[in-house]
């Protein structure tokens, strides 16, 4: 599938997600985690985030979407040109990012439609300027006359239409967000979040976990669509070149010991798989 989405941004050369120098470490241990991250994401791009266990990896994820219990040492990351480090949670989510759980939190108690149509209505009440897109409008971000009929129906009738497309059926709608839902069930739920909140940045961590072969193939092709659609970007952290077959990377960074100490195309995912990361030790400063 080709893409012809452009933005503002992307016209003034300008990344999506332009993470510099970023340098953080877990409240109350000395240690650095993040130990200066330079990292970059264009509108609709698909850039692989790879790396052996412990290396840092979802503590990114966390930091970029303001975790508590993680302190910011140095360093920025702005969204479309937003200092997100300044921001709290709500507000990161209001200006378009979104973190897929490496392992999503259970909510007894709060059903998926309507924890997602509080999400909904809050970040589109934010006066987030909506997505620019050159696909006639039909992809952009919730306009204020979608935002008037946003009720309940509305949230549960394209809910269903996200869940059908990752293999799911409709009961998973009103089900306490990721109450006894299997490994599986859980990311693929994630990933229809993911077309109801529309966001421009995606940052899904191992989405691949615990999916069967025929989800990861809908899974992949949902997100696909996702960055031609409305444009959204996806940073996929992921132990495997399975997923980035489907969704093929414009870049793969390999992440070891808190620092970036590789990128390169999709080949570099595939040599990885057979090599492993062991070359990467002694890279780390
Ligand atoms: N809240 C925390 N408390 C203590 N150590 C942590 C915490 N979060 C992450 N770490 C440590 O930081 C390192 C990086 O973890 P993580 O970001 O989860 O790695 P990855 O996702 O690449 O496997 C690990 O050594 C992990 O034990
Ligand atoms: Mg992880």
């Amino acid at each position: 599938m080709t893409c012809t989405l452009l933005s503002n941004l992307h016209e003034l050369g300008m990344p999506l997600l332009k993470i510099t120098g970023l340098r953080a470490k877990v409240d109350g241990f000395d240690g650095e985690i993040l130990r200066g991250i330079d990292l970059e994401v264009n509108l609709g791009e698909v850039v692989a985030l790879m790396g052996p266990n412990g290396s840092g990896k979802s503590t990114l994820g966390h930091v970029l979407m303001g975790r508590p219990g993680y302190e910011v040492l140095e360093g920025q990351a702005t969204l479309d040109g937003i200092d997100l480090l300044a921001l709290p949670v709500y507000q990161r989510a209001r200006a378009g990012l979104f973190l897929a759980h490496q392992y999503p939190v259970e909510v007894p108690g709060v059903p998926l439609d309507r924890a997602l149509l509080r999400a909904v209505k809050s970040r589109e009440s934010g006066k987030i300027p909506v997505h620019s897109s050159k696909d006639g409008g039909a992809s952009k971000r919730f306009d204020d006359d979608q935002l008037a009929g946003c009720n309940l129906d509305w949230i549960d009738a394209n809910l269903k239409e996200e869940l059908k497309s990752v293999g799911l059926d409709g009961q998973f709608v009103s089900r306490p967000l990721n109450v006894d839902l299997s490994g599986g069930e859980k990311k693929r739920t994630e990933t229809a979040q993911i077309g109801i909140l529309r966001p421009k940045l995606t940052v899904l961590d191992e989405i691949d976990s615990g999916l069967d072969v025929d989800a990861l193939v809908s899974v992949s092709e949902r997100l696909v669509e996702a960055t031609c659609r409305w444009g959204m970007a996806a940073l996929v952290i992921t132990h495997f070149s399975r997923l980035l077959t489907y969704l093929i990377p414009n870049r793969v960074y390999v992440m070891a010991n808190g620092q970036i100490v590789d990128c390169g195309g999709p080949d570099l995912a595939r040599s990885l798989e057979g090599s492993g990361y062991g070359e990467y030790g002694s890279r780390v400063n």
